[in-house]
C-alpha cells in the first residue's frame, strides 16, 4: 500500500478524489493531480476518481463546453497513465447517488458552516445574493462525493483543504445525530510544495487555467515549440542555480522550475540540483524544455486519439459509473434506514 494511505480507521482505505471539467487542462493539473492519482494507484487499494460535473454548473456553463471538457478530463487521466480497470473513473451525475446523499447532508450542515467557507466568500464576490444556491451548498455535495463511498483518503490541493475539513465536521455531526458510527473521518492527503505547480510569469501565483497570460501557463494541447518557447520567456532571476534546496528559498520563480524538472523526471530538488548546481538559467531552460516536450507529447498525442472517436470514452465512463454505484448503492441504502425513510 501506499506509504501516505496507511490508516488505522476500521474502513478499509479508499481513495477518492474529483477534479472539475473546466476544459484547458496545464501542467500543474497534471503534476499535482492526475499524475498524483496515478501514482496512488495500486492493487490492494480501491481508488475513484471522479469528473465532477454537477460542481462544474455551480456557475453557468455552456453545454456543449461541459460536454466536452468532462470527455477531455477523462482522456486526460488516461493519457496520463490511469488504468480504468484498475482505477474507478467515472462522472459525478451519472451516479444519482451523490445527489441523494448531498441533500440528506445539506439538512446536516449548518448555514453558518457554509458561510465561512473561504471558496465561497471568493467565488460569490460582492454580489452573494446573486449566487447560486448550488454554490452557497457545494461543499455538501463534496462531502457527499467522498462519503457516498466511505472513503477515507482524499488527495487534494491546499485550497481545498478547508472543504475537506467541513465534509469531516459533517461526518461527525451525522453520526452524532443518529448515535451511529456510519461515516469515516476522512484524512486529507494534501498536496506538497513539490508537486504544487505556480504560474511562469509569477512563481508567487498558482498555474492556473484563469490567468490572462497564455504564457503563464503549459497546456496539455501545447506542442513542443510552444512548450520551448514558454519555458525560454518564464520569469527568472539573473543569478545562477544553487547546489541544494535552501538556496532556492527567496527564488520562488527559479524554485518553481526546479521543482517543475523534478517532479517530471520523478526526483528530488536536490538531486536535481546536484546535477544542474552552478548552471544559468540559459542552460538549465533548455534542459527543462527537453524534460517536458518528453514527457508531455505522448500525453497529448494520446489525449487527441481518444478525443477524436468518444465511443471509448463514453464506454469508459459508463462502466465506472456501474462500478461506483455498487458501492454507492447499499451506503445509500444503510443512510437512508438511518435517517428514517421508509422503503430503503
Ligand atoms: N472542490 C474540488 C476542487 O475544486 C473538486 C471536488 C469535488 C473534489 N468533489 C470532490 C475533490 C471530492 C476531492 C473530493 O478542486
Amino acid at each position: 500500500m501506499n506509504e501516505a494511505v496507511q490508516t488505522s480507521s476500521p474502513f478499509t482505505p479508499r481513495v477518492f478524489s474529483g477534479i472539475q471539467p473546466s476544459g484547458n487542462l496545464h501542467l500543474g493539473n497534471y503534476l499535482g493531480a492526475l499524475k498524483r492519482f496515478v501514482d496512488m494507484q495500486s492493487d490492494d487499494m480501491q481508488t475513484l476518481y471522479c469528473m465532477v460535473d454537477m460542481h462544474a454548473i455551480t456557475v453557468w456553463q455552456n453545454p456543449e463546453d461541459l460536454r466536452r471538457a468532462t470527455r477531455e478530463l477523462c482522456a486526460g487521466f488516461i493519457a496520463a497513465g490511469l488504468d480504468p480497470n484498475k482505477s474507478i473513473l467515472f462522472n459525478q451525475s451519472q451516479v444519482a447517488e451523490h445527489a441523494q446523499l448531498a441533500w440528506v447532508f445539506n439538512c446536516v450542515a449548518r448555514m453558518g458552516w457554509m458561510q465561512r467557507m473561504t471558496q465561497w466568500k471568493d467565488k460569490a464576490g460582492k454580489n452573494q445574493q446573486n449566487a447560486s444556491l448550488g454554490l452557497f451548498a457545494y461543499p455538501a455535495l463534496m462531502a457527499a462525493d467522498i462519503l457516498i463511498y466511505h472513503a477515507t483518503h482524499v488527495p487534494v490541493g491546499e485550497d481545498q483543504k478547508q472543504h475537506l475539513e467541513l465534509t469531516r465536521d459533517i461526518a461527525i455531526k451525522f453520526n452524532h445525530d443518529y448515535g451511529v458510527d456510519h461515516f469515516p473521518i476522512t484524512e486529507p492527503v494534501i498536496e506538497g510544495a513539490a508537486t504544487r505547480v505556480m504560474s511562469l510569469r509569477d512563481g508567487s501565483k498558482k498555474m492556473s487555467k484563469s490567468d490572462p497570460s497564455d504564457a503563464s501557463r503549459i497546456n496539455m494541447t501545447d506542442d513542443a515549440d510552444t512548450i520551448a518557447k514558454k519555458i525560454r520567456k518564464a520569469k527568472t532571476d539573473p543569478d545562477a542555480l544553487p547546489s541544494e534546496a535552501k538556496g532556492l528559498e527567496e527564488r520562488p520563480e527559479a524554485r518553481n522550475l526546479v521543482n517543475i524538472y523534478a517532479a517530471l523526471a520523478d526526483t528530488t530538488v536536490d538531486a536535481v540540483l546536484a546535477d544542474v548546481g552552478g548552471k544559468q538559467f540559459s542552460e538549465f531552460k533548455p534542459m527543462l524544455s527537453e524534460l517536458a516536450v518528453e514527457k508531455l507529447a505522448p500525453i497529448s498525442t494520446e489525449m487527441a486519439r481518444l478525443m477524436q472517436g468518444q465511443d471509448e470514452i463514453d464506454r469508459i465512463l459508463a462502466s465506472g459509473a456501474t462500478r461506483a454505484r455498487e458501492i454507492a448503492a447499499p451506503i445509500l441504502k444503510k443512510t437512508y434506514e438511518i435517517v428514517g425513510m421508509v422503503g430503503a
